[in-house]
């Protein structure tokens, strides 16, 4: 049968939808799970990549927003708002045209992606650059969204995180069991709320038979659930992880600690390594807060937190076309030649 989307495919788990919902949807989810063979090899442990850069709006953000929105529709909302780094304004954005509401996002002037500001505009969003960080913008969008009675749809949206669970079920799916060991990039800490939410539900259901330990991955300049502090100045290349104050804090030190995870931070030297290496090895381009994961894994293999041979599944949580220029400024430039087979020849050994 063809696919979907998350809704549909997994209603039973899913509760809060109703006869009545009106399902907005691009048909999100279903994204690969991909064998890093490379990778995985060189770190001797069996890793897989789910790649959820393959959503409608290229990243996990798709499958809390057919959800919220969804229910926002059903409820009569004439306008959604949101704070963002940049995925949940694209995802919001394309989501509520689709549906028909208003959008306005509220993202941090000068630190958001090219490609995501391309499609907030796109999608027809109003779209706000703030003078201040997320943080900042998330204040102010639950003041107006009390004020104005406008549907917030960040991650303390409920219904967000009955979307993004989805995820989890997918993955014990395809592999018929959950891993032994997942990794992902944390920033407001709503995915790994909802992947952990996700994996205990399918235990309850008798799916899966055992839970993965969650392995959260921060930023070092945005790290506050690494040294139990607000970042005041949160910085990183990983502009999608730029967060100094989570709002589901609670939730994913209970996420680490139920599970017997850890939550650790990565230079941005390392997500720059981690970013270059799955790309290399394995062909998978993702965003630098994605490769957060990935230099997060090889850090806890090295301190010996992932034993060898483990099954581990890392969260590739956007899609690296979102942000060319992080990529361009950080490779060896291009070569320029002449349409000449002797020029071309002396770039080839
Ligand atoms: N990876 C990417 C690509 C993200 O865009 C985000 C969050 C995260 C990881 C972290 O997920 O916040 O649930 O812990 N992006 C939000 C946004 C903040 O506005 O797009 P989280």
């Amino acid at each position: 049968m063809a696919w979907e989307g998350i809704i549909r495919h997994y209603r039973d788990y899913l509760p809060i939808i109703t006869n009545k919902t009106p399902i907005v949807t691009l048909l999100e989810g279903n994204t690969p799970l991909i064998r890093a063979t490379n990778l995985g090899k060189e770190l001797g442990i069996d890793l897989f990549v789910k790649f959820e850069g393959l959503n409608p709006t290229g990243s996990f953000k798709d499958r809390g927003m057919t959800v919220a929105i969804s229910k926002a529709l059903e409820k009569g909302v004439k306008a959604t708002i949101c704070a963002s780094t940049g995925n949940t304004s694209a995802s919001a954005a394309a989501y509520s045209a689709r549906a028909g509401i208003k959008s306005i996002v509220l993202i941090p002037k000068g630190y958001v992606a090219l490609g995501k500001l391309a499609q907030a505009m796109i999608y027809g969003s109003i779209v706000l650059e703030v003078e201040g960080n997320f943080d900042d913008a998330l204040n102010v969008v639950r003041e107006a969204s009390e004020e104005l009675g406008i549907e917030i749809v960040n991650s303390i949206n409920p219904y967000r995180l009955e979307g993004q669970k989805t995820a989890s079920f997918e993955i014990c799916d395809a592999l018929g069991k959950a891993p032994d060991i997942q990794v992902m990039p944390v920033g407001n800490a709503g995915n790994i709320t909802a992947y952990w939410m996700g994996y205990k539900q399918y235990k309850e259901a008798g799916k899966i038979n055992s839970l993965p330990k969650i392995f959260g991955i921060q930023a070092k300049g945005a790290a506050p659930l690494v040294y139990n502090r607000v970042f005041e100045k949160p910085e990183t290349i990983a502009t999608a992880i730029r967060i100094g104050n989570p709002a589901r804090w609670q939730e994913a030190i209970k996420a680490k600690d139920e599970s017997g995870g850890k939550i650790i931070d990565v230079t941005d030297e390392e997500i720059i390594e981690g970013y270059k290496k799955i790309a290399s090895k394995d062909g998978i381009f993702v965003e630098p807060a994605s490769a957060a994961s990935i230099a997060g894994l090889i850090k806890l293999v090295n301190l010996g937190d992932i034993p060898k041979g483990s099954l581990v599944v890392a969260i590739a949580t956007g899609n690296g076309l979102k942000d060319p220029n992080t990529a361009i400024s950080n490779l060896p430039p291009t070569f320029t030649v002449k349409p000449s087979i002797e020029e071309v020849k002396k770039f080839i050994q």
